[in-house]
């Protein structure tokens, strides 16, 4: 077993940055887009900087699997459940998973839709809707699992931190 107490500072970079970004999609995507009907002109602004931050979440997902890979970890942290930590184990999983296929998605949609010459090249008008695509249905499957993953991922963290009291978020900060 490993005797590293916490990731490297590229691994909390790219995290805290992932999280960030992954926050602000779902709630720019749940509360703005959803709310902005295709006929208004400020819905291709908003869809140019959501498949900007969700393009950019995709290759940060990427970097992270593969620094995740090449550079030194901590162990997994335990519960002292044997249950609880193979769950955490399968969350992380989970989580890196549907982050990859949720942008994934938005590229189908992006694609179908030919949005990237109608967000960054100004050619073409928006469809009507985006529902008639089959990735927007995915996207918005994909998006409601992504959230609960995502706000269980922040309970466990409490549950480390407050009741198990073992410092879990030292492990992710740049602190030596
Ligand atoms: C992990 C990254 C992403 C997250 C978290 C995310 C989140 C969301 C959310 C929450 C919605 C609203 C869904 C609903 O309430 O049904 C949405 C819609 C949408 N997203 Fe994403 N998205 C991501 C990546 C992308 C990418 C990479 C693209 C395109 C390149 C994209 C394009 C779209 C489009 C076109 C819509 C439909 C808007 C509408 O129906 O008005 N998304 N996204």
């Amino acid at each position: 077993m490993s005797d590293i107490s916490k990731y490297n500072n590229v691994q909390v970079a790219l995290h805290w940055l992932t999280a960030l970004l992954i926050v602000f999609s779902l709630l720019m995507g749940m509360f703005v887009l959803e709310a902005t009907p295709n006929s208004d002109p400020a819905k291709v602004t908003a869809l140019r900087g959501h498949m900007l931050f969700g393009g950019l979440i995709l290759l940060l997902t990427l970097a992270r699997i593969v620094w995740r890979r090449i550079s030194p970890q901590p162990p997994h942290a335990t519960t002292g459940n044997p249950m609880l930590d193979k769950l955490g184990v399968a969350a992380h999983y989970a989580l890196n998973i549907l982050a990859l296929l949720t942008a994934l998605s938005g590229i189908g949609i992006a694609i179908m839709a030919g949005l990237p010459e109608i967000v960054f090249n100004g050619q073409g008008a928006l469809p009507e809707t985006f529902s008639v695509y089959p990735p927007r249905i995915v996207h918005g499957i994909l998006t409601k699992l992504l959230l609960l993953l995502v706000v269980l991922h922040v309970l466990a963290g409490f549950y480390h931190q407050f009741v198990l009291k073992d410092r879990l978020f030292g492990r992710m900060s740049f602190r030596k």
